[in-house]
């Protein structure tokens, strides 16, 4: 007895030492000896649970919780076996998910041209399964495994898979937009107004858009060159919007303005990303869209208001970017690019490619050929409203008297609407 408490003190000490193999060469044969012993095969549960041994670990934990007088240290290390679990399960699934991302990226432009074979398939079908966690919009793999996840029809799906666009479509930040407005995309026909590169068109299918119409009169449809939206600059994505477009049965990307759409077909979704703002008719615009629209179609949009602290679209975009010896900063910084209005010279960015419309403007513009279901105003930064102080205020109604503090601090707007 006195045997058996030294070496369970040892045991203590081993596992405590995070030597568990040690600890469980002298709880073997204490085991064997005395297999009802409740400490004993707690002190062993612990030990295997270092191990990895998470059956064994289990076995023993149970058996402490009934053999012991007080069950709550065995329950704590049940627990703790439980969260090991958890985390092996996830790790084999992630490892499971990356081998059937690796079958299909192989197998999928053979599936272009023929019938899928069984074993890109049943990948296929194994991704769409997945329970999605994680944040698909950055992670290449779970962007790719969120593409059949979402698709309608994943096998069908793997007509327009790209694994290429899709790792670009993560790292350049594409994916985020159709995320946000997800409940309006999944399993919807997209037409994506004003869609700047083309390189969207791959996010909204990872979203689950059944199709994708990008139009935007300043694509150049032969260049590989697109706005990486996380670093804030151009960047090479590997493929043009043509070759896209000729890839891809479900994206189709047209170079022109929505006002010279012809064509007699209509949409679920009409998206407009930080588009309205720079509209050089946009009620043409808003007029226009109507024609595309089936009884139920959603126009969302995402607009940049002009009045807020960086509606100049110009650096700097947030206050910790602001560098004071900066002569560019200073002529927009703390809304002085209001001031600047009544000086630029005629043909100034400012003029022609912003339409400084205002939120009510826009809001009644809309109303007057959609009904609004969802307007949200969604806020400057904090560090930004701190800079709105009584003087800047002062100062700029000194520009334009009627600007209300709403209008200043209000830095986008997020508008569903239907067709009326
Ligand atoms: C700030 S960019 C946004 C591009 C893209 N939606 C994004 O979020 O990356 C605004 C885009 O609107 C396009 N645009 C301006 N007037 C347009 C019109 N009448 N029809 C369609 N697109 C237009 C511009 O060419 C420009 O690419």
């Amino acid at each position: 007895m006195t045997d058996a408490r030294t070496g369970l003190q040892e045991v203590r000490r081993l596992i405590d030492a995070d030597e568990p193999a040690a600890a469980l060469a002298i709880l073997e044969p204490l085991v064997a000896e005395r297999p009802e012993h409740g400490l004993t095969r707690f002190f062993r549960a612990r030990a295997r649970l270092a191990t990895g041994d998470l059956d064994g670990a289990r076995a023993d934990a149970d058996a402490a919780a009934v053999l012991m007088p007080d069950r709550s240290a065995a329950d704590r290390v049940l627990a703790r076996i439980e969260v090991a679990q958890a985390r092996t399960d996830s790790a084999t699934l992630v490892a499971q998910a990356a081998a059937d991302v690796a079958i299909v990226d192989s197998g999928h432009l053979a599936a272009r041209n023929a019938a899928p074979t069984e074993d890109v398939r049943a990948a296929v079908q194994r991704l769409a399964a997945l329970d999605l966690v994680g944040d698909w919009t950055s992670d290449p793999t779970l962007a790719k495994i969120a593409y059949f996840h979402h698709a309608v029809d994943p096998v069908r799906a793997l007509a327009s898979y790209d694994p290429h666009l899709i790792g670009v479509s993560a790292d350049f930040g594409y994916i985020t937009w159709p995320r946000r407005i997800q409940e309006h995309v999944r399993g919807r026909s997209v037409i994506d107004v004003g869609c700047g590169f083309g390189g969207f068109g791959v996010g909204f299918l990872v979203a689950g858009a059944t199709s994708y119409l990008g139009l935007d009169p300043a694509m150049d449809l032969d260049s590989t060159s697109a706005r990486n939206k996380r670093l804030r600059e151009r960047a090479d994505m590997g493929i043009t919007p043509r070759a896209i477009a000729e890839n891809l049965p479900a994206v189709r990307l047209f170079r022109g303005k929505s006002e010279d759409l012809s064509f007699d077909e209509r949409f679920d979704t009409i998206s407009l990303h930080n588009v309205t703002e720079h509209l050089a008719d946009p009620e043409r615009v808003l007029a226009g869209l109507v024609a595309l629209c089936k009884e139920d179609t959603r126009l969302v949009f995402h607009h940049h208001n002009y009045y807020c602290w960086n509606g100049h679209h110009d650096p700097p975009v947030q206050p910790a970017q602001l560098d004071p010896a900066s002569a560019e900063h200073q002529q927009v910084v703390d809304w002085r690019h209001i001031d600047q209005l009544p000086h630029l010279p005629a043909g100034h960015r400012y003029l022609t490619t912003l339409n400084r419309i205002r939120l009510d403007e826009l809001r009644e513009l809309t109303e007057r050929y959609f009904v609004v279901e969802q307007w949200e105003e969604i806020s400057s930064s904090a560090a930004t409203l701190a800079r709105l102080t009584p003087e800047v205020l002062e100062r700029v109604r000194r520009t334009m008297p009627d600007l209300t503090e709403r209008e200043l601090s209000v830095n986008a707007v997020l508008c569903v609407a239907t067709p009326r």
